[in-house]
């Protein structure tokens, strides 16, 4: 049941349509060039390498379709071990494990939610081919500190920035840092089409193999280059590409990047603000934003002291009709990460975060109103749950130390 006072709901996504998609949606349809590598392919690509600095973009069916082409770009082989967090969607994962690689799960750093570089160097064996951080929330790992251990060892760095579109690391595009990242563009992300992707690559050695997997293993683009009269097959490779219509809808999205960033943070700071208190008396703990990061509006989180709180809290904004939805269930945990992958270290971020976290509505075009809904019910529902349930937290958090020890499911 709905309280009385929240009119109307506020869903936890709306996927955004801005001014040009639909322009050039029908331009793509009433062209001669529907299938993928076309003009608004072409387009994307620029805007993605010239926005991001990256030497090469590839534009994918998903962020699952681009992680899967970096995975085969990397040649990666049964029995190569990939360390990556175990707080992150099943495509991490499983992009590796179909090549029969073993990811390996590390913990992540309590206050961002991201790798835990220390554990990443604990993790390293002779069988470690690459590294796959996670920019959870589209807020950057600590990017040098994993660089340099990749470089230690002669390791592969894949950047998972599905969530990290005009979100930067030191003034660096998320996704443009390591050898290879991945971006995607499901609607749930800042820059939709429904669903797409893209491969960011900075090594420019990796590019011609590139374009071979992405053409279902031919030297097609070679063709079209103008340096080979027929294509042939010539590699492995996969039909990777989305078309041209749904590459011209992208454009449109990807032209309102900046505004869409700017939106969001508008909102992520207002919740911010508005949770602080509540932080400061011990009922949650906020996301924490390194210096160096600056993020681009994708997802606030709070974290409740319990697991048990995190889920009444969820089901009492769901009953006024507002959307509030857990987040990863740490893969480690999953049926197919037992089978698959191993655990190195503790993970006790981890099931923290797999317990307590629950993010809050954001999208652009959430109006002053919907903020303040999901504000004011949010402190209601922390305020009755305040009652039932004592958080355990330690007074270094009572201070204002973000993202303090709580354990998962205390
Ligand atoms: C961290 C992460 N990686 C990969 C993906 C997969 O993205 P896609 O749905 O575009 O395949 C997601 C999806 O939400 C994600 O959160």
């Amino acid at each position: 049941m709905k309280s009385a006072d929240v009119e109307k709901g506020v869903p936890f996504n709306r996927p955004y349509l801005g001014r040009a998609e639909l322009a050039y949606a029908s331009a793509a349809l009433a062209s001669a060039h529907r299938q993928g590598a076309g003009p608004f392919t072409a387009r994307c690509h620029t805007w993605l390498e010239d926005t991001t600095g990256c030497a090469k973009a590839l534009l994918t069916s998903s962020c699952t379709a681009a992680l899967e082409m970096a995975a085969l770009l990397l040649g990666i082989k049964p029995g190569d071990e990939v360390v990556m967090p175990s707080y992150t969607f099943v495509s991490t994962a499983n992009a590796f494990v179909l090549r029969g690689a073993i990811p390996v799960f590390v913990d992540i750093d309590p206050r961002t939610q991201n790798l835990d570089p220390a554990r990443v160097a604990a993790a390293i064996t002779k069988r470690t081919k690459a590294i796959v951080p996670v920019h959870y929330a589209g807020v950057g790992c600590d990017m040098d500190a994993i660089m340099a251990i990749a470089e230690q060892h002669g390791l592969y760095v894949v950047e998972d920035a599905a969530q990290g579109l005009m979100a930067t690391y030191k003034g660096r595009a998320l996704g443009s840092i390591g050898h290879l990242g991945t971006i995607s563009f499901h609607d749930t992300k800042n820059t939709s089409c429904g669903e797409g992707g893209a491969l960011l690559i900075r090594d420019k050695a990796l590019i011609e193999r590139a374009l071979v997997l992405w053409e279902k293993g031919t030297d097609r683009q070679k063709m079209l280059r103008g340096e080979v009269d027929k294509y042939t097959w010539v590699d492995v490779g996969s039909s990777f590409l989305p078309s041209d219509i749904t590459a011209a809808i992208l454009l449109g999205q990807l032209e309102e990047a900046a505004a869409t960033a700017e939106d969001r943070r508008r909102t992520w700071m207002l919740y911010h603000d508005a949770f602080e208190e509540a932080e400061r008396e011990g009922i949650v703990v906020r996301p924490s934003v390194p210096a160096e990061c600056r993020h681009n509006g994708h997802l606030y989180y709070l974290l409740l002291p319990s697991a048990a709180a995190r889920d009444a809290f969820i089901a009492r904004l769901r009953q006024r009709g507002i959307g509030t939805p857990f987040h990863y269930v740490p893969l480690h945990s999953s049926p197919a990460g037992r089978r698959f992958g191993r655990v190195h270290g503790p993970m006790r971020a981890t099931l923290r975060a797999g317990a307590c976290l629950v993010r809050l509505p954001l999208w652009r075009g959430m109006t002053a109103e919907d903020v303040e809904t999901v504000i004011r019910e949010g402190l209601a529902v922390l305020a009755e749950l305040g009652g039932r349930v004592a958080p355990h937290i330690p007074p270094a958090a009572r201070r204002g130390t973000p993202a303090a020890a709580l354990t998962a499911g205390s």
